[in-house]
């Protein structure tokens, strides 16, 4: 089902996301929301999306990155799911690129993230996940990872003058 996306100056967004029981994974009612989230994903062509997007507040994000047209020109990412993540950087050296969210249509802005970070927590089956993963693929993470501490790119930017509708960026 594809599931309404909550945009910036919605609540949900700023409030830190609830650890997902272990025993939850695996019921119907969550694997149907982590069905959904792929879709809604999918949908508005996004490369990433967290749960408090689509007004659940449960640390959950997905993760897919294949011929984007939103994000031409980027790495090949195959879909999986992360629950409970944890995020330990590696390499703190800070890349600054454009970025978007599905809760902040139509905008790009410079964000400075870092170079490679390790990934752990679950899969959709409640199987420990771990990924040491950099460059792109390490943006979307900490930007997903974000969500669920209640924080978007914006706050994250060094100054908003670069904050553009994508039209002038083409
Ligand atoms: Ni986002």
């Amino acid at each position: 089902m594809i599931l309404e996306v909550a945009k910036i100056g919605h609540p949900i967004l700023r409030k830190t996301a609830q650890v997902v029981a272990l025993d939850e994974i695996r019921t119907p009612e969550f694997q149907g929301l982590v069905d959904s989230m792929i879709e809604t994903m999918r949908e508005h062509e996004g490369v990433g999306i967290a749960g408090p997007q689509v007004h659940v507040s449960k640390r959950v994000f997905c993760v897919e990155c294949v011929d984007n047209s939103r994000y031409p020109r980027t790495p090949h990412i195959p879909l999986y799911i992360v629950i409970n993540p944890r995020v330990r950087i590696l390499d703190p050296g800070r890349i600054f690129l454009w970025e978007g969210c599905l809760s902040v249509p139509g905008l790009r802005g410079q964000v400075g993230r870092a170079r490679k970070l390790e990934l752990t927590g679950r899969d959709r089956r409640g199987r420990p996940l771990k990924k040491v993963v950099q460059g792109f693929h390490a943006r979307i993470i900490q930007h997903e990872y974000d969500h669920l501490e209640g924080r978007v790119y914006l706050d994250r930017m060094r100054s908003l003058k670069s904050l553009s509708f994508l039209e002038y960026l083409k």
